[in-house]
């Protein structure tokens, strides 16, 4: 039998017809680290996000990971996020169109969940002295992560088409 009817029979048309409403995803933790540069040291920036999608019986957060060098930076490459039951998250940097933009201190990030045969992205900014703040060591290694009282920090999410 067509799902139509079926739905249509069980008097649920009007419910699948509407557009449920979606809770934005939730960023529980964000820390970026950029290392000192100096010679010997590691090479590697790091960001590591913590995003779940409330919508759904069940809330499984993933682990956005992406690793980059100083000469090598990390705008526009898609990173898969960990592994998720029923779905796939991805999420990519964005260079900020504000004046100082930096991968660990002032950037935006695209998120994408595929889930059921549906896209869904959001894209917000995160910036140190707004919603970011840390610190650098006298070596000049820097550690940034979300305000806590930012926390859970909302990301809007849009079907794609
Ligand atoms: C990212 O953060 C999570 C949660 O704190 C942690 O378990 C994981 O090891 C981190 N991954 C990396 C590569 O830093
Ligand atoms: C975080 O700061 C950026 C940069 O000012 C801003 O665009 C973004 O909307 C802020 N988000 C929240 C939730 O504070």
């Amino acid at each position: 039998m067509h799902l139509n009817i079926i739905l249509a029979i069980l008097g649920l048309a009007s419910l699948a017809a509407a557009t449920p409403s979606l809770n934005p995803w939730e960023i529980s933790r964000l820390t970026t680290f950029s290392p000192s540069g100096r010679p010997g040291s590691s090479p590697w920036s790091v960001i590591n996000v913590t995003i779940a999608d409330p919508n759904g019986l069940i809330v499984s957060p993933t682990f956005c990971v992406a690793k980059w060098t100083f000469e090598e930076p990390p705008y526009g490459k898609v990173n898969a996020c960990s592994d998720i039951p029923g779905g796939q998250w991805k999420f990519e940097m964005l260079e900020s169109d504000s004046e100082n933009p930096s991968p660990t201190t002032d950037f935006k990030l695209r998120f994408e969940l595929r889930k059921h045969d549906e896209t869904f992205v959001g894209t917000e900014s995160f910036r140190v002295g707004e919603n970011m703040s840390g610190l650098c060591s006298a070596s000049g290694v820097c550690s940034f992560g979300l305000k806590e009282e930012k926390t859970p920090f909302l990301v809007k999410q849009v079907r794609a088409q």
